[in-house]
């Protein structure tokens, strides 16, 4: 019996992919014999409504020195983040020498737009590439994995934060108490924490499975961090749904009772409960709806090989792992996967070992499908791929549904 790691009740697992790889783990031919293998099975909490990871795999393995997950890559994340600090700079006008920490702060996405403005700041980022680029971008960056033993070490070097800030990081994180624990004794009295990561109703509303690999140890609900919030003297003060990572939700925290509560957070109370996020049998459902998405998935796939079609992914995510091995796809099926990150490119996908080629290779020769895999940057995809579509080109997407379109 495996207990929650925020409540400590019983889980009750209610879907396993089996073995799977690490979803960022793109690797060499020379690596294929050593690759690591771990459960990915996830289970929710009746309790404190946290949905979780059964067996969350270390954080070394996944966050190191060649992590291939540069988040720049997306214009319109770094256009989303560029929109994030300027309200969070505005909302820091007027307080003296105002100090900006940003937990997985990647290649400096969101922070530089501080380090332009001459704001205090510092991001911790254990990913020493990405931390490297952020560095050379002129954003102070410490490289390591942020705890509350390293907040006391940055209380006593740089005071209080005046702003903590977090994107797709929180629920990366096993031991999220003791972040919480640190948070907690690094934020000014009158500071915010404010953190957005994929959320758990829009897993459930669009069947997007694709959101569970390793880095993702939790599946957020406005519920279950309102549970956690409360461990630690700390009160979700404000709430903002994200269209970005293909439904993302931003919290926004304060210290208990420093900031009047918004509406929003009453209306997202209610809309759970609506939802029934809080009722076992919804994970029970979502279960039995990725089970006929798979199938559908395999059978689409199947035809168009049947028919003499080449199908290619497009965008090497990290979520793509997931949707792979768990519908056994491999080279056969999908002959290559194309993707703008060099640090990808020549390499081979995760466990299926699908090579991953340039961009540029899509470009020169159009496949007749292009299976979507990074369906989260749609709009900024469609907008650019009109070649494609004007060649006869084929989309297949398998979110929600799974589906061909022009
Ligand atoms: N905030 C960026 C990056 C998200 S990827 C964005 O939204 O695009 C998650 C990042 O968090 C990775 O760069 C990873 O190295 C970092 N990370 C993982 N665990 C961490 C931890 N315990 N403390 C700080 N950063 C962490
Ligand atoms: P993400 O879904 O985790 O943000 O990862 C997106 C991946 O897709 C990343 O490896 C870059 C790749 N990508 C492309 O190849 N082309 C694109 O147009 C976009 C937006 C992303
Ligand atoms: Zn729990």
């Amino acid at each position: 019996m495996v207990k929650c790691r925020i409540c400590g009740s019983e889980l009750l697992p209610f879907i396993s992919f089996g073995q799977m790889p690490i979803a960022n783990g793109f690797l060499r031919e020379s690596s294929f014999a050593d690759e690591f293998f771990f459960e990915l099975a996830v289970a929710f909490c009746t309790r404190c409504q946290m949905t979780q990871l059964l067996h969350p795999v270390e954080q070394e393995r996944l966050f190191h020195e060649n992590y291939a997950f540069y988040s720049s890559t997306s214009v319109r994340m770094a256009e989303h983040f560029e929109r994030h600090a300027q309200a969070v700079h505005k909302h820091l006008s007027g307080r003296k020498d105002p100090f900006v920490l940003e937990i997985g702060s990647n290649d400096g996405i969101l922070l530089r737009h501080f380090s332009v403005a001459g704001v205090r700041h510092l991001g911790i980022e254990p990913s020493a590439n990405v931390a490297e680029v952020a560095r050379n971008a002129g954003v102070q960056t410490v490289s390591e994995f942020f705890t509350e033993q390293l907040a006391v070490d940055i209380l006593r070097q740089h005071g209080e934060a005046d702003a903590i800030l977090a994107a797709n990081v929180m629920c990366h994180i096993p031991y999220l108490h003791d972040v919480f624990s640190g948070v907690k004794t690094l934020l000014a009295k009158n500071g915010l924490f404010v953190f957005e990561d994929p959320y758990m109703g829009a897993i459930l509303e669009k069947t997007s499975y694709d959101q569970i690999y390793d880095e993702h140890a939790y599946y957020f609900s406005l519920h279950s961090i309102q549970y956690l919030s409360r461990k630690h003297g700390l009160e979700v003060v404000d709430v903002e749904a994200l269209s970005v990572h293909g439904g993302s939700m931003r919290y926004t925290l304060s210290h208990d009772g420093e900031v009047a509560r918004s509406e929003a957070v009453d209306a997202l109370e209610a809309a759970e409960i609506h939802q029934q996020m809080h009722r076992a049998e919804s994970y029970d459902s979502l279960r039995c709806r990725i089970e006929h998405s798979r199938n559908n998935l395999i059978e689409t796939v199947s035809e168009l090989r049947d028919q003499g079609k080449q199908i290619v992914g497009y965008g090497a995510t990290s979520k793509s792992t997931t949707v792979i091995n768990y519908c056994g796809f491999t080279s056969k099926e999908i002959e290559y996967i194309s993707d703008t990150t060099p640090i990808k490119q020549g390499k081979f996908s995760p466990g299926a070992h699908i090579p991953i080629l340039s961009y540029g290779r899509f470009l020169e020769k159009y496949p007749d499908v292009a299976l979507l895999f990074a369906w989260n940057h749609s709009d900024e995809i469609m907008a650019k791929e009109k070649g494609f579509r004007d060649a006869g080109g084929r989309w297949l997407t398998y979110i929600p549904e799974v589906r061909i379109f022009s």
